[in-house]
C-alpha cells in the first residue's frame, strides 16, 4: 500500500492536511525478524503525536528508520513533502528532523553546557575550545551559543548543573539534557524514543509541559514514543498504534481505547507489562 496525496486528505475534513512526515509501506527485516513491516502513517504540522504500541512492535526501529540511523528495505519518508528515505542522519538533521534515543547519549566526559553547544545547529565543532576557555576569541556567533545554550539551560531547570560533568547527572536529568541537546538543533519536527523512560513522575509531568511548551512556542512537530499513556493522552492530538511492525490503528487515546483491536494487541494487558522496557 502507498499512501497517496489524495489518500493523505483527511476524512471528514475539507481542507487538505499538511504533513511534516509521512511515511509510507516503510519495511525492515533483521536477520528473518520483519521489524517493520509496512508502516504507514502521518504527522500533521505542528502537532504532538504519540507511537505506542507493545515492546518490540517496531517503534523504535520506525524512529531509526525515519532519522536515517538505518536504511529501510523498502517504504519512504518524506519529511514536508520532500522524500529523505535513505539519506545519512546529518543530512535529515540539516533539514530540520532531530531524535532523541531511547537510552540517552550525552557525551559523559563533557560538562552539561558543553554537551549543549556541540548540539547547536551548525554545531561549531573544533571551535569548542575557543568557545569554552577563550571566549575574547570566540566570534559573536559563538558568545550568542553559549547564551542560548544558557537559556536552553534555565528552561529546562539545569542552568545549576551546568559545568557539572554530564556523567554524574542522575537518570531523569540526563532526559532533560537530552531534550535540551535537541533543542539547541532547533528542529523543526522532533522524534522523541521513550522520554519518560526512567523519570520520576514529577519530572515526567515537568518533560510533558516543555514539550507543550516548545511546541506551542516555535511550532515544533512533536512525535512522542512513549509508553506512559496517560502523559500521551495528556499531550497528543492524535496517536498512532504500532503492532508487529504495521499500523494498527490512529486516533485520539478516547477513540482507541474503545477499539477492540487496540486493546487486544496493547490497552488490554497488565499496565505493568507496558511500562519500563
Ligand atoms: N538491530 C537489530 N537487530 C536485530 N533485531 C532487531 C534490531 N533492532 C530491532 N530488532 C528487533 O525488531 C523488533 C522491533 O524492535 P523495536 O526496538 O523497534 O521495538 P519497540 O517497539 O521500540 O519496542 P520497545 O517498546 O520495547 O522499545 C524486535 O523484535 C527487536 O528484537
Ligand atoms: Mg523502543
Amino acid at each position: 500500500m502507498t499512501v497517496t496525496d489524495t489518500e493523505l486528505v483527511r476524512q471528514g475534513s475539507d481542507r487538505t492536511t499538511e504533513y511534516a512526515l509521512q511515511v509510507s509501506d516503510l519495511r525492515k527485516s533483521f536477520g528473518g525478524v520483519a521489524a517493520v513491516n509496512g508502516a504507514t502513517f502521518g504527522i500533521e504540522k505542528g502537532t504532538i503525536t504519540g507511537l505506542i504500541g507493545p515492546n518490540g512492535a517496531g517503534k523504535s526501529t520506525v524512529v531509526n528508520l525515519i532519522s536515517g540511523s538505518i536504511t529501510p528495505d523498502s517504504g519512504s519518508v518524506k519529511l514536508n513533502g520532500e522524500d529523505i528515505t535513505g539519506l545519512e542522519p546529518h543530512e535529515i538533521g540539516r533539514k530540520g528532523l532531530i531524535r532523541t534515543f531511547q537510552i540517552s547519549r550525552e557525551y559523559p566526559e563533557m560538562t552539561v553546557l558543553e554537551n549543549l553547544i556541540v548540539s547547536a545547529k551548525d554545531n561549531p565543532g573544533e571551535k569548542l575550545f575557543n568557545v569554552m576557555f577563550r571566549p575574547k576569541l570566540g566570534k559573536r556567533r559563538d558568545a550568542e551559543l553559549v547564551q542560548k545554550a544558557l537559556e536552553t539551560l534555565l528552561t529546562f531547570g539545569l542552568y545549576p548543573l551546568r559545568n557539572e560533568y554530564a556523567a554524574n547527572l542522575s537518570g531523569g536529568q540526563k532526559r532533560l539534557l537530552e531534550l535540551s541537546r535537541a533543542v539547541m538543533a532547533e528542529p523543526t519536527v522532533l522524534l522523541l524514543d521513550e522520554p519518560m523512560a526512567g523519570v520520576n513522575p514529577a519530572l515526567i509531568e515537568k518533560l510533558g509541559e516543555h514539550i507543550v511548551e516548545l511546541n506551542q512556542k516555535f511550532g515544533t512537530t512533536f512525535v512522542l514514543v512513549e509508553h506512559n499513556l496517560e502523559i500521551v493522552e495528556k499531550i497528543c492530538s492524535e496517536v498512532v498504534v504500532v503492532a508487529l511492525g504495521a499500523t494498527l490503528a490512529v486516533g485520539t487515546m478516547a477513540e482507541l481505547r474503545k477499539n477492540k483491536a487496540v486493546v487486544d494487541a496493547y490497552l488490554g494487558g497488565d499496565v505493568h507489562e507496558r511500562v519500563g522496557s
